[in-house]
Parts: C-alpha cells; sequence; structure tokens
C-alpha cells in the first residue's frame, strides 16, 4: 500500500523562513497559516535530550556558543533562538522533542521528523540519534503513530529508528537520487523518498511512484514549481515560503 502523506505541503523546519526554524514559534506559525503537516529537524543535546535543530553550533540560530550537544536541554531552553529571525520573536527558545510533540498533537500538526545526527559524532552517534528519537516518537505519538514520519540522511540512525520503533513510518533523505535508490529504501523498509527538488527530474519520480514509495521533495518555494513536480507526481514539497503556500495547504 503506497504511503500517503496527510498534506500536499510541508513547513519546512517549522515555520518556513517567516518565523525562526525549528522552533514552537514556528509550528505555531504553520497552524495559523492553514498548514496540517511540518518538519523540523532533531539533534541530542546533553545527556541525550533530543530538541529541536538544524546546525551541529549554536551560533547561526541563537545566542549561544559552541557544539549542540555539550549544552542540556535546560540551558538551551534559556537561550534566545528567536531575534535572529525577527526582533518579535525575541526570547524564543530552543524546544524539546517532547514540548514540539505535544504542540503537534494539540494543533493537530502531522511531523516529518528529520533525525539530524550532530556530525562530527560519525555513525555511532548516528545510531543513538536514531534510536532515542525514535522511541521518543513512539512515546510521544503513541495515540496516534500515523502523525509522524521519521527521516534521516543518515542510513545508521534509520537503521536503529527501524530497531527501536518498527511501527513508526520512515523516509530515506538524498540530496541527489541515487543510482540504487531502491535498495537503500528497502534496507531500512522506508515506505517513502526525501530529496532535493532541484535534483529531481520526471522519470526518476515516475520511476519512485511506480515502484509504490511516497515521494516529498524541498526545499519549494516558487507555487508554479510546485505544480509541475505534482505534475511530475511528486506527492508533498516542504516550503519555506508559508505565504505563498497557504491557500494549498
Ligand atoms: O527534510 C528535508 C530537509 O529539511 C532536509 O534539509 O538541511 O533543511 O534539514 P535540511
Ligand atoms: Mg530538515
Amino acid at each position: 500500500m503506497p504511503y500517503t502523506y496527510r498534506s500536499r505541503v510541508i513547513a519546512h523546519r517549522g515555520g518556513g523562513t517567516l518565523a525562526p526554524e525549528n522552533t514552537l514559534a514556528g509550528l505555531r506559525y504553520a497552524h495559523q497559516c492553514g498548514f496540517a503537516a511540518v518538519e523540523f529537524d532533531v539533534m541530542l543535546a546533553r545527556h541525550d535530550v533530543p530538541v529541536l535543530m538544524h546546525d551541529d553550533t549554536l551560533e547561526r540560530t541563537t545566542n549561544g556558543h559552541g557544539a549542540l550537544p555539550e549544552a542540556s536541554a535546560a540551558e538551551l531552553g534559556q537561550l534566545d533562538a528567536g531575534s535572529w529571525r525577527d526582533a518579535r520573536f525575541a526570547g524564543e527558545p530552543v524546544p524539546s522533542l517532547a514540548a514540539a510533540a505535544d504542540l503537534c498533537v494539540a494543533l493537530d500538526l502531522f511531523a516529518n521528523v528529520e533525525i539530524k545526527p550532530w556530525a562530527p559524532g560519525g555513525d555511532a552517534l548516528a545510531a543513538l540519534t536514531g534510536r532515542v528519537v525514535a522511541a521518543d516518537c513512539a512515546r510521544l505519538w503513541r495515540a496516534a503513530p500515523t502523525r509522524v514520519l521519521l527521516s534521516s540522511f543518515e542510513p545508521a540512525a534509520l537503521g536503529a529508528a527501524r530497531q527501536s520503533a518498527p511501527q513508526l513510518a520512515r523516509a530515506a533523505l538524498f540530496d541527489e537520487v541515487p543510482a540504487n535508490w531502491r535498495a537503500q529504501l528497502e534496507l531500512h523498509a522506508c515506505v517513502a523518498l526525501h530529496c532535493n527538488a532541484k535534483r529531481l527530474d520526471a522519470a526518476t519520480t515516475r520511476a519512485i511512484k511506480s515502484a509504490g514509495y511516497g515521494l516529498m521533495c524541498w526545499t519549494v518555494n516558487d507555487p508554479v514549481r510546485a505544480a509541475e513536480l505534482f505534475d511530475w507526481g511528486v506527492d508533498a514539497v516542504c516550503t519555506d515560503r508559508l505565504d505563498l503556500f497557504a491557500a494549498m495547504a
């Protein structure tokens, strides 16, 4: 049975670029725009606590410094992860996965949780991140397990996620779809493939869809381009421009 997405449009990093990425404010913004689905990135903070963060270091999106795993979830909850985007988001903290999941459930937002292992940690940390994040998601979405989709660029994270929460759907992420995409999806029983829209073509789209997999691509900020991708057969697009895509949400 082919994987079915909750919505054709998914808010990238929570609220796209019109709210601070990977924050609760971003999730609320997506909901206000009428979005039913969000994507966000999850990494392990100190003591292996999952938090929402894209980068390996804190500097770009917060007023903190240093490597993400050196900070505790409590310390991250005191940082300002909003001002870099806009002064009206000043004081918006780095949220825990638990807080984000609670908000998604409360707002009835479908969540694509991207497992984003801290890159310098290599395969061992990727596996730990996959195991911990998947187990947390299974607990946090226990009443509605189909409302969450796990994804990762890291095969070690997908394999560990499968072991710790086999009941949750998984997607493999690729910047460019590799020639052996089918074998890679089968390796960890993924139900979907997510890829960079810039490197996708119509023939590859047809092959993935004919094989029965879900297909989402990022980051699509032009509704005309989205219409072309949907025409090819792409199931869903991840966008930063919630304002332009609100009508499709
Ligand atoms: O999950 C799709 C997309 O978010 C992957 O790229 O770097 O924005 O996490 P990135
Ligand atoms: Mg992401």
